[in-house]
């Protein structure tokens, strides 16, 4: 397993795009899947929002600092996607609006990984190089043991304000 930080991020965004076409696959009246699916999505999304908020992000505010306008909206489409997790793991797979939240969640949750693939990251490995961001992958694989994976844990929200507003 490679210990780049970048290769690493990558790695969970191919697992988070697949749990959601899996979500996009099951039908309609499937509600014990789905809430499975959204279940696993929220573990995925919790653990590696972490992460790049605690280790990836700030250490490319600091190391970076032309792409801090990325960093900071990327913080901003966290923000985003912490809200519409909460509201659903408060929901049952029953309701009318569960389908529609996830739905929401998953179109902007794959803007941000586009984003994050094809806008900044790119430049972030020209800035940095190789030995930089397996410090930063080594410094996320410690951070990732002890990850908040639900978003009632301690931790997972309160990090993401604390680090747009610090
Ligand atoms: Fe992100
Ligand atoms: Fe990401």
């Amino acid at each position: 397993m490679s210990n780049d930080a970048i290769v690493m991020l990558k790695d969970d965004h191919k697992e988070i795009l697949a749990a959601f076409k899996k979500f996009e696959a099951a039908g309609d009246g499937a509600h014990k899947t789905k809430g499975a699916l959204v279940d696993r999505i929220i573990e995925l999304l919790t653990v590696h929002t972490y992460i790049e908020n605690e280790i990836m992000y700030p250490r490319v505010r600091e190391l970076v600092p032309e792409l801090e306008d990325d960093v900071l909206e990327s913080y901003e489409e966290h923000h985003v996607a912490d809200v519409l997790v909460m509201e659903l793991s408060a929901m049952a797979p029953e309701d009318e609006r569960f389908t529609a939240k996830a739905t929401v969640l998953i179109e902007n949750v794959r803007h941000h990984i586009e984003e994050e693939e094809d806008e900044w990251f790119p430049k972030v490995r020209e800035a940095l190089g190789r030995t930089v961001l397996q410090e930063i992958g080594e410094a996320m694989q410690e951070s990732r043991k002890t990850a908040p994976r639900r978003p009632s844990q301690p931790g997972a929200l309160k990090k993401t304000i604390d680090a747009v507003i610090s």
